[in-house]
């Protein structure tokens, strides 16, 4: 059977109340109508049709990104959901399936959608609802007595009687195509919103002798509109949930399901621990054994097993991950920015920064330092308060420090220098030419010491 996806987003979202397009607000890190899309995509329909509008270069040029073959219908001006898919009309082949989906209902699952397509067989017209404790704002389905749906009533038109009715339309519906284009052709605006309703179709179908079933939606999760930023909180909060379950039932110790994000995707070997408040963004891979501690910020990323992340520390890939290698130790606050890849048992302690850099194995910068476009060797010892001092001012060079090195506290290795494997950096030397291998650099002014100097005494005022 022929299917098309008709995803409406061309809405302004006034409830909102931002200058960005409602669908792409993002929840878990991703933009509304790109959840709508990952749900959509395995379905692997014929046709995805994304109708958009408000904000539509922007919309289009997102979605273009992420799906190539999602063909774009602009709705101008917008005057409802009806209208909405009338626009959709001339894009439609003439027979098969048509699922329709709303661009603000984002934690839809593929099951229930294609559920919802199984049950319209072709040849009626399935609703997805649910019933809600609040109702409020949503189409109400009206039943006649034998219950069977007789049609939707919108909120705004409903009476007070039928806004007790507490089993709502989801704002997903699968109609056969060719009904559904004669059916959105006839609607009218004749309603308190002066809209072409799409939900109007369903007393069409009734008059038309045409079968209306419904699927009920397996959780409220999945059929939640976003309208507003409370509603779009709540659904993060719900939606950060579901990813805590899931991993937790993958194994994973969270210490508090309700104080983690992912904002993305997050990968986990077993025997991982996560404590409280940390967000992961981007793709994020924590293998066996790996500790994270509380409040660290972690994107893209990819962390070998074993390895300890103390509390606050910040570690931020830019699509190529970071890199930290099996059994280190990292934090508490430290910093890893894009570039950075540290080997086996690297110790990256409190207040240090690692730009664009390679650690090798065993290699240890444990307090307040910088490496920045730097290639460190095996066993390498850091000191406190060493920088490199990468940047000129028009360009960025490396240091190289070789194994066994030892740079001492408070240096400064003035790109581009080497410093030779099994090297000694005295304390408080500016190195600004190789420092040969094996030997003691030291690059500072001697201490001297004068012997019977006094101090200075403040001379008595004259009397
Ligand atoms: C709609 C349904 C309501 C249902 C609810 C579920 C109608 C008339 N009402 O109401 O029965 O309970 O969804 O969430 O369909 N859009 C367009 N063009 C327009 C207007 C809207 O593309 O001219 C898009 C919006 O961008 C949005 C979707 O359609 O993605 C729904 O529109 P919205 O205005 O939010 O409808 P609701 O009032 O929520
Ligand atoms: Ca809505």
């Amino acid at each position: 059977m022929k299917l098309a996806i008709v995803i409406m987003a061309a809405g302004k979202g006034t409830r909102m109340k931002s200058v960005r397009p409602k669908v792409l607000h993002t929840l878990g890190g991703l933009p509304l109508v790109a959840h709508v899309l990952n749900a959509a995509d395995a379905l692997q329909a014929q046709h995805t049709i994304l109708i958009t509008g408000h904000g539509a270069d922007d919309v289009e040029a997102f979605v273009q990104g992420l799906n190539p073959r999602v063909r774009f219908v602009r709705q101008m001006p917008q005057l409802g959901t009806g209208h909405a898919v009338q626009q959709a009309v001339p894009a439609l082949p003439d027979e098969g399936v048509t699922l329709i989906l709303n661009g603000d209902v984002p934690l839809i699952s593929s099951a229930t959608a294609e559920a919802l397509v199984q049950a319209c067989q072709g040849q009626s017209l399935a609703l997805l609802t649910i019933e809600l404790a609040d109702a409020s704002g949503y189409g109400r389905i009206m039943r006649d007595a034998e219950g069977h749906i007789r049609g939707i009533v919108e909120h705004k038109d409903a009476s007070a009687e039928q806004r007790r009715i507490r089993e709502v339309y989801t704002g997903v519906m699968a109609a056969p195509t060719a009904w559904l284009k004669q059916a959105v052709m006839g609607l009218n605006q004749q309603n308190v919103q002066g809209e072409y309703y799409l939900t109007d179709i369903v007393a069409q179908a009734v008059a038309d002798g045409l079968m209306v079933v419904s699927t009920s939606a397996p959780s409220e999760t999945e059929v939640l509109g976003v309208n507003s930023p409370a509603q779009l909180a709540e659904l993060e909060r719900r939606h950060q949930q579901q990813q805590a379950a899931a991993l937790m039932d993958a194994g994973v110790r969270l210490r508090d399901p309700a104080r983690l994000d992912v904002r993305g995707r997050l990968s986990c070997g077993t025997d991982v621990e996560i404590d409280v408040n940390c967000i992961f963004e981007g793709s994020v891979h924590l293998a066996d054994g790996v500790r994270v501690g509380a409040h660290c910020f972690i994107r893209d990323a990819v962390i070998e097993a074993g390895t300890v992340i103390h509390p606050y520390t910040h570690i931020e890939g830019d699509g190529r991950p970071v890199k930290v290698g099996p059994h280190a130790l990292v934090g508490p606050f430290a910093r890893l920015r894009p570039g950075t890849e540290l080997g086996a048992e690297v110790h990256i302690g409190n207040f240090v920064e690692v730009k664009n850099s390679q650690l090798a194995d065993g290699a240890k910068a444990n307090h307040l330092a910088y490496l920045g476009d730097s290639t460190v060797g095996r066993r390498v010892n850091y000191g406190a308060g060493s920088i490199t001092a990468n940047y000129d001012g028009a360009h960025k060079h490396r240091t190289v420090i070789e194994d066994d090195a030892h740079v001492g506290s408070n240096c400064v290795l003035v790109a581009p220098v080497t410093v030779g494997a099994g090297a000694t950096i005295g304390a408080g030397s500016t190195i600004g030419k190789d420092a040969p291998a094996g030997q003691l650099t030291v690059a500072r002014a001697k201490q001297v010491s004068l012997p019977g100097w006094t101090r200075p005494v403040k001379s008595k005022p004259q009397k």
